[in-house]
């Protein structure tokens, strides 16, 4: 079986971009980290990254084809996205929510999220870990 690791808007910037908040770890780091993870655990994972709507839509739209479940940090989007939300209610399997930061301990406008109205589970602010920790449990919820 196939799963998803899509990174919405800034993701790309992982490592860099305020470092204080969201660790020093690259998206690259990621990837490689949740792939590794994913073939111990007899998946295989393909990772995404777009800073634009459009194209993480139509990501969510190839997974129905190819994907069995889907880890997602939407980034911003998260907090704006009602078309996320939809694609998302368009995938059959199982998604995973994943915050870097704990977002409720930050500004009120991050406290509510569109996609956690489709997610089976949410993390947030266990740093990287969280997508290791969300890969696994899509290895579960998949067995
Ligand atoms: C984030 C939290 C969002 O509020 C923010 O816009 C991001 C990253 C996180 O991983 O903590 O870009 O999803």
């Amino acid at each position: 079986k196939t799963v998803y690791l899509l990174n919405g808007p800034n993701l790309n910037l992982l490592g860099k971009r305020q470092p204080e908040i969201y660790g020093h770890e690259t998206l690259a780091d990621v990837e490689r980290d949740c792939m590794a993870l994913a073939q111990g655990l007899g998946l295989a994972l393909e990772a995404f990254q777009s800073n634009h709507e459009g194209a993480i839509i139509d990501t969510i739209h190839a997974a129905r084809e190819k994907a069995a479940g889907i880890v997602i940090n939407p980034g911003a989007f998260t907090h704006t996205s009602i078309a996320i939300l939809d694609a998302l209610n368009a995938f059959e399997g199982p998604v995973i929510e994943v915050h870097i930061s704990n977002v409720h301990k930050r500004e009120a406008f991050r406290h509510h999220s569109y996609v956690s109205l489709r997610a089976e589970g949410v993390i947030a602010g266990l740093g990287t870990e969280g997508y290791k920790a969300a890969v696994r449990r899509l290895a579960m919820l998949l067995a």
